[in-house]
């Protein structure tokens, strides 16, 4: 089988990390459309996937939340890298959108007896789509996606509830390897902790893109009450947040927080820092369609706090395998710490259970064989109706 993943974004955010998984432990043969270029295009060519580069042009200002008007004026772009990706995907079995402009453009372009997968990893809720932009993407995949694959039942729902058709439904987990958290020695976690200047300091990392709805700005309230705590920001602004950095480091020089943020940037070695936290937080604000740090918070051994809503409600059990918090409610957060701290045999019993949870229900090999089992099946069954035949 021939596979042509297709995603609108160059950056690593959570799904592209993803897909990297997918792909390199696909038995099928991938190559990749990406609509911009970036460091995953580079993370693609490590793999030794060929890399198709379309610029997205005016398409790329078609934001979550715009109206009709840009939508119009992106028109042209569109129906330009829809004729372009057409001709790449021609003499492919599959193709598999990974986000939602590219399985936008991917629908436009489907064939006869071609498979259209979308990987669906928002929610599709008003916090992230405008009403157009979820009725343009609910009826594009009922008319023309073999199936839609979600990051959780939660994203699956928020589908369903816009209109999305049930049947085409099939929820796979993200999975994440154990392995770079096991490789990590005491002798690395001092040695990070010295180059950082943070030994001996009660650390609350998160770990995630900067971006309003991640909910920084959360953590940096929550610790002001509580001095003796530290916040260590691993992540960047992904796409065009840099107004909101901005605020988190004015923020940061306030002296009720004064030397006690730390801002880390864009990290490959989250395993290591991750293991180098006391605890981990997860600090969304609205519901997270499933959110990898949570499941890699847990691998890590750390004691975990979530915000509760969305995926993270299948990742984590309240008081079993992490602490649950009231998303956006910073004394709700920091109340939670304050247990944390308090408590370190039950800090240390959650982690324990959170890793184990983590192992058994969120690995590599089952969202793999998820992925392929969901391809082989749908190439096993009757045609879907197809909306546009190009070329
Ligand atoms: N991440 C990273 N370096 C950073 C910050 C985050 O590699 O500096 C990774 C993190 O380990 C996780 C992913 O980015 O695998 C974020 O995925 P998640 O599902 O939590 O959120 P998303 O950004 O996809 O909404
Ligand atoms: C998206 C979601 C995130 C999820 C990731 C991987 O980026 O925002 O919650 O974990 O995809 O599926």
């Amino acid at each position: 089988m021939r596979v042509m993943y297709v995603d609108q974004t160059g950056q690593l955010g959570g799904g592209e990390l993803s897909l990297l998984d997918v792909i390199k432990h696909s038995p099928f043969h991938s190559e990749i459309v990406l609509f911009d270029d970036g460091p995953f295009r580079t993370a693609l060519e490590d793999l030794n996937v060929p890399v198709h580069l379309l610029h997205g042009g005016s398409l790329s200002k078609v934001r979550s939340e715009t109206r009709l008007k840009a939508v119009l004026e992106a028109g042209p772009a569109f129906f330009g890298l829809q004729r372009r990706l057409a001709k790449l995907t021609a003499g492919f079995d599959v193709v598999y959108a990974n986000s939602q402009k590219a399985f936008l453009v991917s629908a436009a372009t489907r064939r006869k007896g071609q498979l259209l997968i979308w990987h669906l990893r928002d929610m599709l809720t008003a916090d992230h789509f405008s009403p157009m932009m979820r009725v343009i993407a609910v009826e594009a995949s009922n008319l023309t996606a073999s199936i839609v694959i979600t990051n959780s039942q939660a994203t699956a729902d928020s589908f369903v509830q816009c209109g999305g058709k049930l049947e085409k439904v099939v929820v796979v987990y993200n999975g994440i390897s154990p392995e770079p958290f096991d490789a990590v020695t005491e002798t690395m976690k001092q040695s990070m902790l010295q180059e950082l200047g943070l030994r001996g300091k009660y650390l609350v990392g998160v770990f995630g893109r900067l971006s309003p709805w991640k909910g920084q700005h959360i953590l940096l309230e929550a610790i002001a009450s509580l001095p003796y705590a530290h916040a260590v920001l691993v992540g960047d602004a992904l796409f065009g947040e840099d107004s909101y950095v901005e605020s988190l480091r004015q923020r940061a020089q306030a002296p009720d927080l004064e030397g006690r943020v730390h801002f880390l940037g864009f990290r490959k070695d989250v395993s290591l820092l991750m293991k180098c936290m006391n605890i981990i937080a997860h600090t969304s604000t609205s519901p997270e369609p499933f959110g990898r740090v949570i499941v890699e918070a847990m691998l890590a051994g750390r004691p975990t706090i979530a915000s509760r809503a969305g995926g993270v409600l299948e990742i984590v059990r309240g008081n079993e395998t992490g602490l649950l918090v009231l998303p956006g409610c910073p004394l709700d957060l920091s109340a939670a710490i304050q247990k944390y701290h308090a408590h370190p045999g039950l800090a240390r019993r959650i982690a324990d259970a959170g890793r184990e949870r983590a192992i058994n229900h969120f690995s590599v090999h089952a969202m793999a064989d998820g992925i392929e089992e969901v391809l082989r099946n749908c190439m096993a069954r009757e045609e879907m109706p197809i909306l546009v035949d190009s070329l």
